[in-house]
């Protein structure tokens, strides 16, 4: 028997209570043995669950039952969470956790705590929500050296920026369907300022490249500077604008890591790309360029995630199953600042003031622009020479083109 707790019961947690009693018997088939739920910690009263029995409020009955094999941690951010997995992985428990926040935070010293206890640490679901990602990148990929990622990590700004285009609803409209959907972080400020995509950025750099990046070292920018005029004047030369997630391999062991919307051209998949769906984009040295694509958020795609991590762990419980990186240093990550791109630029200027400064342009036009509005994509340039270039011009957009 391996006996399962989970820690918060919102919408993973209750998605994993959901999937493992739904699909309890090919579980148990495939564990060759009983996976049993048997406690549940939240703060809140579910009187009327179907799980009413398992629930505690003590975290210390889970920890101090010697029954309980793995725990489930859905509470997150990066305190109380931090808490519990601690005492959990030094109770010789293994955990499996969607939190992002507290993996690309803490993930070196858990993933360390967890060896130095016997016990796994595994988080599938917290890049990608149902994607699986992470362990087709250290498993199916690893023959190869991986140079880049580029994903759209965040479900509730993609569904957001989707709605606003494709159904008109306004930001907060958008903003809470999303909410009601489940898809958006308890604060959603993380998704729309770009700190959940930081996150996951980092979660995959630290397994593609083999060190623990921080988020606080990657330049991140989430989709409030972006407008419906940016949309349509993107649309008119065929690109949609996209909050991604990047990180590339770097000369001398460094790695470049950052988030930011940018315009991506119709014939690239990442385009195509829309409401709660997230893809992937992983280059290696031997397979090429391979994508990863499904719901990136919600109740039973996140849960498929976790309990698929449930049964690895359940299925041998000896094996290494860890996700091992090194610890981070400050100069590790280097600035997106020596990236060359084309650039998509919207200013209070005419074309010929934006060609005097920029060089060669590729002007935009939509319907309804007011006259002394300029868009436009430059050549290719880094960051501090396009903002040279543009060195006094009123500029309200500015966004990288994925070449
Ligand atoms: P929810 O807020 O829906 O669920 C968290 C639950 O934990 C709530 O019921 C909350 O109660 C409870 N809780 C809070 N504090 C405690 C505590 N001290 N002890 C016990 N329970 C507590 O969050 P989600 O399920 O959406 O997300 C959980 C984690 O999964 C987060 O890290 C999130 O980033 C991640 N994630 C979420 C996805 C999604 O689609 N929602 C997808 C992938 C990852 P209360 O509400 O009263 O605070
Ligand atoms: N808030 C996150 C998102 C949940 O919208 O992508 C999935 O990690």
């Amino acid at each position: 028997m391996v006996n399962v707790a989970i820690l918060g019961f919102g919408t993973v947690g209750s998605g994993v209570a959901e999937v493992l009693t739904k699909n309890g018997g090919l579980i148990d088939q495939r564990v060759d043995d009983l996976v049993r739920l048997k406690y549940i910690l939240d703060v809140r009263d579910f009187p009327n669950s179907p799980y009413a029995d398992c629930f505690v409020k003590d975290f210390s009955v889970i920890e101090q039952d010697p029954e309980v094999d793995i725990v489930v941690e859905t509470i997150g951010g990066a305190t109380i969470a931090l808490d519990f997995t601690t005492r959990a992985l030094k109770a010789g428990k293994s955990v499996v956790t969607s939190n992002k926040e507290l993996v690309a935070t803490h993930g070196y010293d858990l993933l360390q705590l967890a060896r130095e206890h016997g016990v796994s640490y595994l988080f599938e679901a917290s890049v990608g929500g149902g994607i699986p990602i992470l362990r087709p990148l250290t498993s199916c990929l690893a023959a190869n050296e991986l140079t880049q990622i580029t994903g759209i990590l965040n479900g509730t700004t993609n569904y957001i920026l989707t709605r606003m285009i494709k159904a008109g609803l306004t930001f907060d409209q958008a903003l809470k369907e999303a909410q009601e959907n489940g898809y958006a972080e308890k604060d959603p400020t993380a998704d729309v300022d770009g700190h959940d995509a930081c996150r996951k950025i980092c979660i995959l750099a630290a397994l593609a490249f083999g060190q623990h990046v921080y988020p606080q070292q990657v330049p991140t920018e989430g989709i409030r500077n972006v407008t419906l005029e940016d949309v349509a004047y993107a649309d008119s030369k065929g690109y949609k604008i996209k909050l991604l997630g990047r990180c590339l391999r770097q000369p001398e062991g460094k790695v470049c890591a950052f988030v930011a919307p940018h315009l991506v051209s119709d014939e690239n998949p990442l385009a195509g790309v829309e409401d709660v769906f997230n893809a992937i984009a992983v280059t290696g040295n031997a397979i090429g360029d391979v994508m990863f694509y499904g719901r990136g958020a919600g109740k039973l795609p996140t849960a498929s995630a976790v309990v698929a991590d449930v049964i690895d762990i359940a299925k041998d419980r000896k094996k290494d199953h860890h996700n091992a990186w090194g610890p981070g240093a400050p100069a590790l990550v280097v600035s997106p600042d020596i990236l060359s791109s084309r650039w998509y630029v919207r200013a209070d200027a005419s074309m010929d003031q934006a060609r005097l400064a920029c060089g060669e342009i590729q002007p935009l036009a939509r319907a309804g622009a007011p006259a002394g509005e300029a868009a436009f994509l430059t050549g290719q340039m880094t960051y501090p020479q396009i903002r040279d270039c543009l060195k006094g011009m009123a500029v309200s957009s500015l966004f990288r083109v994925l070449d």
